[in-house]
């Protein structure tokens, strides 16, 4: 049993890891920004469900510097400690880069990229005090180059270099970083940003031709933060279906 930290829980990728982590018999804090509500209903299904784990809700926007310092110590007093930490938090704003304005650039970088490293700093102390410490960052294939993704491209692209320097700085204090990187899955972010025609499109390019199930990410996620994981460091693991490319 692990006690296992996950931003944006609240839907989507992030709300499957956590049932999945508790199914599995660990405990839970998560987060989420606005979606009160989502996050209130997974703690009562928790309550009904995996009686016997703790599951904690937090409202937190990542890219707050001060408030990640104060969620992170309260999540850290209340599952005291936490061995394993899935920076999931994420947000798109899809635009051309000749259109694409500040403020788009700037709130996809903030949530994507500063935010997740925000959490990283902050839980990466305590791993250093507890001995280690697993953190997952959420990639996405867009890493890559995706047209009309110039700022959500370059966040998943950060977050490659973040994951592969703490693996490097913290690997020999016990710390692994690595990157999960998932292909297309239908939540609240692809449903919004994605036409039926572009989805379509990319099920006929994905050698499974369908897109993912959520349960499918998080049976990997579970795994990396793992025992078995143990020796998986400074990777990027991608759970695509084989489509490896986007354009
Ligand atoms: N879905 C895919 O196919 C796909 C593919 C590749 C990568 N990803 C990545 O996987 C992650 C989850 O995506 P998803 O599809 O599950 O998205 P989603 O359904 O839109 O859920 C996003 C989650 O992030 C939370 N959130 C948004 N902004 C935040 C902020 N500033 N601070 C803290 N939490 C914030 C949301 O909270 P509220 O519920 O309160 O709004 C929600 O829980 C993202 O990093 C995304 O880039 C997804």
């Amino acid at each position: 049993m692990s006690r296992i930290f996950v931003t944006g829980g609240s839907r989507g990728l992030g709300r499957g890891i956590v049932k999945a982590a508790l199914n599995a018999g660990h405990d839970v804090a998560f987060t989420y920004l606005q979606q009160r509500a989502a996050a209130d209903e997974l703690v009562a299904w928790a309550r009904t469900n995996t009686p016997e784990r703790r599951c904690l809700t937090y409202a937190l926007d990542v890219g707050d510097p001060a408030a990640v310092e104060r969620v992170g110590d309260e999540v850290l007093e209340a599952l005291d400690g936490v061995d394993g930490v899935v920076c999931n938090a994420g947000i798109v704003d899809n635009q051309l880069a000749v259109q694409m304005t500040d403020e788009a650039w700037d709130r996809v970088l903030r949530t994507n990229l500063t935010g997740s490293f925000y959490v990283a700093r902050h839980f990466l102390m305590a791993f250093l005090g507890s001995g280690g410490g697993r953190l997952l960052f959420m990639g996405s294939i867009a890493q890559g180059g995706l047209s009309g993704q110039a700022n959500y491209a370059a966040s998943k692209a950060g977050l490659v270099g973040l994951a592969k320097t703490l693996a490097k700085e913290y690997g020999p204090k016990g710390i692994t970083a690595n990157v999960v990187v998932p292909g297309f899955f239908e939540t609240d972010m692809t449903r919004e940003s994605m036409a039926e025609s572009h989805k379509q499109f990319w099920r006929q390019f994905c050698p499974l031709e369908r897109m993912g199930e959520v349960r499918e990410l998080a049976e990997v996620v579970l795994f990396l933060l793992s025992e078995q994981a143990s020796f998986v460091n400074g990777q990027e693991i991608g759970v695509t279906g084989g489509l490896d490319w986007a354009r």
